[in-house]
């Protein structure tokens, strides 16, 4: 979607939204609650999990906003990664009689007790990026397409090292994301998908000794809580047991950015300097220190979901569900939570690589030409 086209999108969602509520109010400090479910469009609980992720910060910036220019009341939580914090959070919400809760998972498969609780008070529940497992207690789900985004990963491993020309062999290590996150699961797998026939024909090496082969396998590689500092102690010990002698590593799959922020930082501890002996290095969400990272040619793409589509795709969900009409979706097959099929609505991720950062990331405004030096 284009600059100008987004804005009015947005522009026309808050005036919509505006003219369904009786009358606004507007909320100024941000990780509280004002207001009640009677005042403008009653009460919207947002649950996100960290500060320390900068996407999870524009996410819960930018449906604030739009639901508070909507005349919504709004609560938005950040839980520090901590999963008993984010469910206290949710009955605070809960208790203050919110319509909706989005809720941005930390363990999707720990919040089935609040979820009944919210289910008794009559509250919808939307799953904000990531799914919720084990609970009939969620009513829609809106994200990006989990599987594509690790397929994207894997196509660009397979095209930059020529892989379908015979190419090869490479060494490759596999990295995946934290194993308490239902997205994890579908970013390996849309990579390994791609990457598995290499593996298996030899061209692709693993010298770490990571073995994928079965359904859970991929969880000897996930990075707890996707942190950076443990992806890169992770790609340190590895380095410092399995390429000695001269070996290099050549490719990294790494689930997002801030796995990647880590690895970068443990390769150039190890002397890989950018340019042509460079290791391929994948990420995902476009946060700035990578974009940056791709710039200076320390991180190869980034799959980048446009958070604000996401945003305004959720205060349409909840619009509909506030007036009662019928919330839009478009895949209502691949998320079993485990207890039913939740309806989902997914968008597109988009590959970015140092040649188009100015075409995709600035021309959106999603970051300005300052920012990045450009
Ligand atoms: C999100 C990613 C993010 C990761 C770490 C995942 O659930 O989909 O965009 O990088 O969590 O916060």
């Amino acid at each position: 979607m284009s600059k100008k086209f987004r804005v009015l999108a947005s522009v026309a969602l808050a005036a919509s939204l505006a003219a369904t509520s009786a009358c606004s109010s507007t909320r100024d400090a941000e990780e509280s609650t004002s207001g009640s479910s009677g005042s403008g469009g009653g009460l919207v609980g947002i649950a996100m999990p960290t500060r320390s992720l900068e996407r999870w910060n524009n996410d819960g910036a930018h449906l604030d906003d739009l639901l508070k220019k909507a005349g919504y009341t709004t609560s938005l939580q950040f839980a520090d990664n901590k999963v008993d914090q984010q469910i206290t959070q949710i009955e605070n919400m809960i208790n203050q009689n919110a319509k909706v809760l989005v809720v941005a998972s930390i363990d999707g498969t720990a919040l089935s007790p609040v979820l009944e609780k919210a289910a008794n008070a009559k509250i919808k529940v939307i799953a904000y990026d990531r799914l919720i497992n084990g609970t009939p207690n969620v009513d829609y789900y809106a994200t990006f397409d989990n599987y594509l985004v690790g397929k994207l990963q894997g196509e660009f491993i397979e095209e930059k090292l020529g892989l379908k020309d015979g190419k090869g062999p490479f060494n490759l290590e596999p990295f995946a994301g934290s194993s308490d996150d239902n997205n994890a699961k579908f970013f390996f797998n849309g990579a390994w998908d791609v990457l598995k026939p290499y593996v298996e024909s030899g061209k692709l090496v693993i010298p770490s000794g990571k073995k994928i082969a079965g359904e859970e396998d991929w969880k000897t590689v996930s990075i707890t809580g996707w942190k950076s500092e443990t992806a890169q102690a992770e790609m340190d010990n590895r380095l410092n047991s399995f390429y000695t002698g001269g070996k290099k590593v050549n490719v990294v799959l790494s689930p997002n950015d801030s796995l990647a922020l880590g690895i970068a930082q443990s390769l150039d501890s190890k002397g890989y300097k950018p340019g042509a002996d460079y290791p391929i290095l994948t990420g995902q969400d476009a946060d700035l220190a990578n974009v940056k990272n791709i710039q200076a040619d320390k991180q190869s793409m980034t799959v980048w979901k446009d958070t604000r589509t996401l945003g305004d795709q959720v205060a349409k969900m909840i619009d509909a569900i506030v007036k009662g009409t019928t919330v839009e979706v478009n895949d209502e097959k691949t998320y079993n939570n485990g207890n039913k099929v939740v309806p989902s609505y997914l968008l597109p991720p988009v590959v970015v690589v140092k040649d188009d950062i100015k075409a995709k990331l600035v021309d959106s405004g999603f970051y300005t030409a300052d920012k990045l030096g450009l």
